[in-house]
């Protein structure tokens, strides 16, 4: 059998779910199912309408949802803010869309676990500033923080600025009620550091793109909120000068910043005019935002410090010191914005999320060149590349036709990734494969390792409902 073979949503469907959620959490109209049809992926392409839309309140709602659409063979895509960039919650294969928007109610902050017990539809921005009064924080979240859901973040494993000290957010995912495919409500792991009981099945959920269960409900360990914070912007005349300084700033100089950001003069440039800000982008070819924090002043001094002068040994420009808060959001404004800016100044283009091991950051930044070149496409580039994560953006040339974009595209993609393979990398960081990136997967997984991703996939859903047509095909 055909396992996209699927029933469509008819009249008595869209009545059994209203009977579950409520006529009003039920949506059909064309107009209002657009919103639902597409994510932060550019490109009309990548979108598809729903047939309908249906937002649960509870884990209950979410379970008879799940077996209703088992039952008839509906699909199923859950949905958070929509703010992914690999087509993870648009609903490929029609269907119902999931939508968590209503369960958004942070249920428990637990000050002597030094945990927060919160539903998906959290905005992941929200956690932090509810949890600040109390000097705690969740340093998992990505750089969309401010529009992002957490139960998304959980889905796709985001990740964000300060990866290279603090992780992505399966580091602090300690617990997850999650809907199965086939309606079952599991409860995994918990408020416990440390579990070996059984197979971690809770770490095979994060990340899963939504393809596995449905998130209800998230148990996540937080850390004390640094008592200092200083940010550098430091300006370097051209990228490989800026590029070559990131990994000596560990080996040499023995300091593991919270974050090392890297942008171009391009991607500065973009974004200082959307936002209508001010950066001395004139001068240089590219810069590192390196933020330092801890629990101690004269520490977070001496360490950024040791990485001013490293800066400064190595080529930088000029170092800016950004010690309070006004002047660090400042700067991280612009960081966060980029990929917005470049999205309303460029339609056509392709935000890549590639990630390579740390040292071999500076061998990546002149093939980017080379391929710029050699099709005839501009290649922008920032991330965080303190972690090897580069948001590498193929832009359309405005002299390509839609038609030469199209044709063009997928052949840089597969040298990118068979360059970044070769460097012993891999094609997404943090965004996740969803539909954008699936046809790439066999670049750099084996048969033998997508086939165990599929026996998965049939094991837990075995009619293929749980948003289908991400990741890989069966
Ligand atoms: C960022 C998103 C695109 O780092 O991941 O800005
Ligand atoms: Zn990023």
């Amino acid at each position: 059998m055909n396992p996209y073979d699927y029933a469509p949503v008819t009249e008595e469907v869209i009545e059994e779910l209203a009977r579950i959620v409520g006529e009003r959490f039920v949506l059909t109209d064309a107009e209002k199912l657009e919103p639902y049809s597409h994510d932060e992926v550019a490109g009309e392409e990548y979108a598809r309408m729903p047939e309908v839309v249906v937002k649960p309140r509870t884990a209950q709602e979410v379970a008879e949802i799940v077996k209703l659409a088992n039952r008839r063979r509906i699909p199923v895509t859950p949905r958070g803010a929509g703010s992914g960039l690999s087509g993870g919650a648009v609903p490929v294969h029609r269907g119902m869309v999931l939508s968590t928007e209503r369960m958004n109610e942070i249920l428990e902050i637990d000050e002597a676990n030094m945990m927060v017990v919160v539903e998906p539809g959290v905005v992941t921005n929200d956690i932090n500033e509810e949890l600040a009064p109390l000097g705690l924080f969740y340093a998992g979240y990505p750089m969309s923080v401010e529009t992002c859901y957490i139960g998304g973040n959980a889905a796709e494993n985001a990740g964000g600025g300060n990866a290279i000290n603090s992780g992505v957010t399966e580091r602090y995912v300690l617990g997850l009620q999650v809907v199965m495919p086939t309606g079952e409500v599991v409860e995994l792991g918990g408020k416990r550091v440390k579990d070996v009981t059984g197979y971690n099945l809770l770490k095979l959920m994060v990340g899963s793109e939504g393809t596995l269960g449905i998130i209800t409900r998230i148990t996540l360990k937080l850390l004390p909120l640094p008592r200092a914070q200083v940010a550098l912007l430091v300006l370097f005349a051209d990228t490989p000068s800026a590029i070559a300084i990131v990994p000596t700033i560990m080996t040499q100089g023995g300091v593991i910043p919270a974050a090392v950001e890297f942008m171009d003069q391009l991607s500065v440039r973009v974004t200082c005019e959307y936002l209508n800000e001010q950066l001395p982008y004139e001068q240089a070819g590219a810069m590192l935002l390196i933020e330092v924090d801890g629990s101690e002043e004269e520490r977070v001094q001496r360490d950024y410090d040791t990485i001013g002068e490293l800066c400064l040994q190595n080529g930088a420009l000029e170092v800016y010191v950004a010690d309070n808060r006004t002047t660090r959001e400042r700067l991280w404004r612009i960081r966060r914005n980029i990929a917005e800016a470049f999205k309303v100044v460029s339609p056509h283009q392709s935000i890549e999320d590639i990630v390579v091991p740390t040292a071999s950051i500076p061998d990546i930044m002149p093939e980017l060149d080379r391929i710029a070149q050699q099709y005839g496409v501009q290649m922008p580039c920032y991330g965080h590349a303190g972690d090897g994560n580069l948001h590498a953006t193929v832009v359309k040339d405005p002299d390509d036709s839609m038609d030469e974009w199209h044709e063009k595209l997928p052949r840089v993609l597969a040298d990118l990734y068979c360059v970044v393979k070769e460097l012993g990398g891999t094609i997404s960081g943090e965004h996740g494969i969803g539909s954008k990136r699936k046809a790439f997967m066999s670049l750099v997984a084996s048969e033998a390792e997508l086939e165990l991703m599929r026996k998965i996939k049939r094991a837990l859903d075995p009619n293929n409902i749980l948003n289908p047509g991400k990741i890989f095909d069966l």
